[in-house]
């Protein structure tokens, strides 16, 4: 696998009409108005030809040819634009964009060619900029495969670098997949393949895999015939597709081979049988890089699943100790939490970051990502976060979020700090049997207002399932949810008070315990370790457990969280006056 980073974007070239236009092109416009083509062009575009009288199922084939005059030699013609202005302004606008001719293909693609196949596009494709990073980890020269190639996006920046392999289960998306590359001009091959159950087509032939693979609890393999060909399947009545890939991958590569996978993030930190046999199936082999993607890295494919990438190179470990890179990404390029996910440029204050060819860069932690793999590749290790495999527990924890610097310097820096469960009662159980004609004060996680709570009065028949804990005073409720920690504490004995299991309880040895555990749930530390410690890839938690391992500082401002606390009870207090 290659070390350095994605490919740079090509300047793009203008191209020479060979019938030059009557109308000059008009010269390029500032820097705002190149952005906001580039989240508009295609809607510019349509509007355009809609306004010039070309019909809807025509209009891909003009599209096309601008966009191949942006990046090839020959001039943008099209025998259905005879008008001087109307070519003038699609040319205007095709030469004021600076997306990548990759992107561009995807946008077109996406929006045109699933109508005019008549085929729907129902799977989470992969945002364009992380194909091009992952291609960007390839050597050029070798054989690449994708598995689960859907319209065969992740592969497109390795084309012309590599020869291509694209393989899916389904015959509409191989359709499709073909159309993309012919719309693109780039060469693969695209065959309709059950990638899991022909197991041994193709096994060894790989330098390469890059896959995105379909995955979750319900996407599962349970025919025994297909289990029994995978060391992750046999002797198993159903198997996640997405586990299977992985070793599925593995299998197709040479010996020396790498790969690069999208997994969820539950897959490296969920401490369930299947997902630990995953991850030592994994480090049998070297792992060379995990980067955790932001939560919203599919959020325009409409799931919200947290995913990471893990590099692996089909080289037996062989249980020696060595380093694993790790990096947190941030940005991809994409504004993630607005609708369509529009580019998120990067900015110095207010001004836009210009590139060599005064283009617009986009914000994308990638391309530092994949410097830095370089040169942690090169022995260069100053300025990487890593973490060692020696220091790998019973469960191979790969969730990387437990070894990012951040968590580490909390915990490391022991010094004045004790775990939360030196301050907790011992062997302390929350649990109770309800009664059904009982009047019970039941708090659900929707009643905490940090760090105050409200409480609905319910029948014990009434009480939902998760209605599982009975609370004393001084007992401190923390939320198990990675995002925005709430939490109370209970300061008045009442009878009958219970809350859900989506929190946990924690119950202080004395009322100077559970102040020490309060002050700290305020401290950015305590945020720190919480967020560190969740796992899972759709609702990220954390268990009792791990709560309690939080360190916390022993010695905090008394004097201040008592009035806090004494404010707490007051308006608790008033509120169930
Ligand atoms: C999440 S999509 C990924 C598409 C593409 N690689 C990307 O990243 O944009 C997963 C793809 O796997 C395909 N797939 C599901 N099961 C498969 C199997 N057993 N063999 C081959 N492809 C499969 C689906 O049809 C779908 O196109």
């Amino acid at each position: 696998m290659k070390t350095t980073c994605a490919t740079p974007r090509k300047r793009p070239s203008v191209a020479s009409a060979s019938k030059p236009p009557a109308a000059t092109v008009q010269k390029p416009r500032d820097i705002k108005q190149i952005i906001a083509i580039n989240s508009t062009f295609l809607d510019e575009v349509n509007q355009l030809l809609h306004n010039g009288g070309v019909l809807f199922e025509k209009r891909i084939d003009v599209i096309l040819a601008l966009i191949h005059s942006k990046f090839g030699d020959a001039s943008f013609s099209s025998p259905l634009i005879t008008d001087d202005t109307l070519r003038t302004a699609l040319v205007d606008i095709i030469l004021n964009t600076t997306i990548s001719k990759e992107e561009l293909f995807q946008k077109v693609f996406m929006f045109y060619g699933s109508k005019y196949l008549k085929k729907e596009f129902d799977q989470f494709y992969t945002p364009c900029t992380i194909g091009e990073f992952m291609c960007g980890l390839l050597e050029d020269g070798g054989k690449a495969i994708d598995p689960a190639c859907g319209t065969g996006d992740l592969l497109t920046h390795y084309v012309g670098r590599g020869r291509v392999h694209l393989w899916d289960i389904s015959p509409d998306v191989i359709e499709l997949a073909k159309q993309n590359y012919a719309f693109q001009g780039k060469d693969g091959v695209a065959r309709v393949r059950d990638s899991i159950t022909d197991y041994s087509v193709g096994a060894g032939e790989y330098d390469y895999a890059l896959v995105n693979p379909p995955f979750g609890s319900k996407t599962v393999i349970t025919n025994p015939d297909v289990l029994k060909h995978y060391v992750l399947g046999a002797g198993k009545k159903k198997q996640e597709l997405g586990i299977l890939f992985v070793e599925r991958s593995m299998n197709l590569l040479r010996d020396g081979g790498a790969m690069a996978i999208i997994l969820p993030n539950g897959y490296f930190g969920n401490t369930t049988a299947a997902f630990v046999e995953l991850r030592k199936y994994i480090l049998q082999w070297r792992v060379l890089a995990i980067i955790k993607l932001p939560q919203k890295t599919f959020a325009r494919s409409g799931t919200g699943v947290s995913t990471s990438i893990l590099v692996l190179s089909k080289t037996r470990a062989d249980g020696a100790h060595y380093p694993i890179f790790i990096d947190e990404v941030v940005d991809i390029g994409y504004e993630l939490n607005k609708k369509n996910t529009p580019y998120k440029y990067k900015k110095n204050k207010t001004e836009y970051v210009l590139d060599d060819g005064g283009r617009p860069v986009l914000q994308n932690d990638l391309y530092e990502v994949g410097r830095r793999f370089a040169a942690f590749r090169r022995g260069e290790m100053g300025g990487c976060q890593s973490f060692n495999t020696a220091d790998l527990d019973e469960e191979c924890i790969l969730d990387i979020s437990r070894y990012l610097q951040g968590y580490k310097d909390i915990v490391e820096n022991a010094a004045g700090k004790q775990p939360i469960s030196a301050f907790l009662a011992e062997e302390y159980s929350c649990a109770f049997k309800r009664s059904d004609d009982t009047e019970y004060t039941y708090l659900d996680i929707k009643e905490i207002n940090t760090p105050l709570y409200n409480g609905k009065k319910l029948l014990g028949h009434q009480l939902p399932n998760r209605a599982k804990y009975m609370l004393k005073k001084n007992d401190i409720l923390v939320s198990r949810l990675k995002g925005n920690i709430s939490f109370t504490v209970i300061l008045e004995d009442k009878e009958n008070l219970v809350c859900t299991n989506g929190v946990c309880v924690l119950r202080p040895r004395d009322e100077a315990a559970m102040l020490t555990i309060f002050a700290n749930l305020f401290s950015a530390d305590f945020k720190v370790q919480h967020q560190a410690l969740t796992t899972g890839s759709i609702m990220e938690t954390l268990s009792d457990e791990d709560i309690k391992n939080i360190v916390i500082c022993t010695v905090v401002n008394e004097g201040k969280y008592r009035k806090i606390l004494d404010s707490v009870k007051t308006i608790q207090e008033e509120m169930s006056a």
